[in-house]
């Protein structure tokens, strides 16, 4: 960071400074003929023969000013393999002292699967660094300026552009602590976004106190700073089709509430708020790329704070849909917060389908680590759309079950329920179970919790550690392929 892409047809500096070329997994350099001086190519040919091809990317140092670094692609590479050899060429260069290169997209034979847009697209959500509170920022500027005759169009550019400054956005706000990004800053926020285009609602206690939203109301009352709940629309169709729903946890600050977390749990919980994240860079994104689809987010904002006005566990709340529930720990706050959330958005935009996102439980980090998201939903369809944009563009979900046996387990003895479950075990899914109750005309929804994927202590494919953006680019994924 900073990243910086131009396109040009052409470059006069081109034999100067550092140049990318794609060969093929042989790294077969006959191709390559054409690009550079026969002093380069003889140069190259004598000491490939020593190299390790087993690497994708390889480098030659031609001179101090110049190196020539080979990109191998597979016959049969995918976008996102080719994203992925992106993030690789970030971390293999992002410290180099010399750090202009020009990419010659000619180099590329296979044009139709437009590899050099997701390349640079690879390198760019590898590229993200969240050092806004660094006194000190890094100085790894990379400049690439693409030539040549494959590269993507303005309209891939567009899109590409979307889900980038979509994503950033997400973890941006992931990555604000809590004594910054509270409810109060957080609206403030949103209501900036209306300068893409979005259409936006935001509800404040007063209004949420006479909409009869308790269970969300709840959970921040032991905070000073306030609770929301903001929708956001988009309306690409320019017409009243039913909207996609999104909705989103936003719990900016975790701490349990009377059921406090102990230190080692607590730290962590400034990302409690990441499922409302992607919703937002989702958002973002869609007014960005102008998406053809109408959708709504509907995020909850709330701080969940001890204090002499906190929720007490055994107190029993009136939810948004009527129904009653005894909070016996103040710790399962989350469903609190989309319970009211997701009634709401049922009644309100009469969507096609819902999914939520919410950092809902230790208890998916148990099941499935870092690698999938837990996926309950009473819609195979939307399960089957879910799963095949997760696999496509390797942010992947694993579906888990809801039954009629684990719903008993949240009965109260006092209220319609109680947002606990009593014997313990599978507590992914009874705090599933809890939400689907909330769910009162049979409309498709899919709940995503993504507490082992929204923060990344390590870094992954296309993250280089912290708030990873987890869930933009599925969804995203999800409306490109089926609803667009
Ligand atoms: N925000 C947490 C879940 C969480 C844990 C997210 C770890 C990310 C990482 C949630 O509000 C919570 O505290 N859940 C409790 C539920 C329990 C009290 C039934 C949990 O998972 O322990
Ligand atoms: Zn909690
Ligand atoms: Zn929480």
């Amino acid at each position: 960071m900073p990243i910086a892409i131009n396109y040009k047809n052409n470059n006069s500096k081109k034999n100067m400074i550092n140049l990318i070329l794609f060969v093929d997994e042989k790294f077969n350099i006959s191709t390559l003929r054409k690009h550079i001086s026969s002093q380069e190519y003889s140069f190259i040919s004598d000491l490939i023969k020593s190299t390790d091809l087993k690497k994708k990317i390889i480098t030659f140092d031609i001179s101090s000013k110049r190196k020539l670094i080979l990109v191998a692609l597979n016959k049969n590479i995918t976008n996102s393999g080719a994203e992925k050899l992106g993030a690789k060429f970030y971390d293999l260069f992002k410290d180099s002292k010399k750090n202009e290169y020009i990419l010659n997209s000619d180099s590329i034979s296979a044009v139709s699967k437009n590899l050099v847009g997701y390349f640079v697209h690879g390198l760019r959500l590898k590229s993200y660094v969240f050092e806004k509170y660094k006194t000190k920022k890094s100085k790894n500027n990379i400049s690439i300026t693409v030539i040549g005759k494959n590269k993507p169009s303005s309209k891939d550019l567009i899109r590409f552009k979307a889900i980038e400054e979509g994503t950033f956005f997400t973890r941006d706000l992931v990555s604000e602590p809590g004594n910054v990004l509270h409810p109060d800053e957080y609206a403030k926020r949103l209501s900036s976004l209306k300068k893409d285009g979005l259409k936006i609602n935001i509800y404040d206690e007063k209004k949420l106190k006479k909409m009869g939203m308790n269970t969300l109301l709840g959970v921040g009352q032991g905070s000073i700073r306030g609770s929301y709940l903001v929708t956001m629309e988009w309306n690409g169709l320019k017409d009243k089709s039913k909207p996609l729903a999104f909705v989103g946890k936003g719990v900016c600050f975790d701490t349990g509430g009377i059921s406090l977390k102990p230190a080692k749990f607590m730290e962590d919980m400034t990302y409690d708020m990441a499922g409302s994240a992607v919703v937002v860079g989702l958002m973002k994104s869609l007014a960005l790329r102008k998406a053809k689809i109408n959708a709504v987010g509907v995020v909850g904002l709330v701080e969940n704070m001890p204090g002499g006005n906190a929720l007490r566990p055994g107190d029993i709340l009136k939810s948004y849909s009527g129904k009653t529930v005894e909070v016996l720990n103040t710790d399962a706050e989350g469903r609190l917060v989309l319970a009211d959330a997701l009634t709401y958005t049922e009644e309100k935009f009469k969507p096609k389908f819902i999914v939520d996102l919410a950092t809902l439980t230790g208890a998916i980090i148990v099941s499935l680590g870092s690698e999938y998201a837990g996926l309950f939903s009473n819609d195979d369809k939307l399960s089957n759309q879910l799963i095949s944009a997760g696999e496509n563009i390797e942010e992947r979900v694993w579906r888990m079950p809801l039954n009629k046996n684990f719903d008993k387990l949240i009965d109260s003895k006092n209220a319609d329920m109680q947002n606990i479950n009593y014997v313990g075990g599978a507590g992914s899914t009874t705090a599933a179970q809890f939400l689907q109750r909330f769910i009162l005309n049979k409309t498709p929804w899919a709940h995503l919790d993504i507490a082992g994927m929204a923060f990344s202590k390590y870094g992954g494919a296309l993250n280089s550690g912290g708030a990873t953006g987890y869930g933009v680019r599925l969804l995203n994924k999800l409306i490109e392929d089926h609803y667009e």
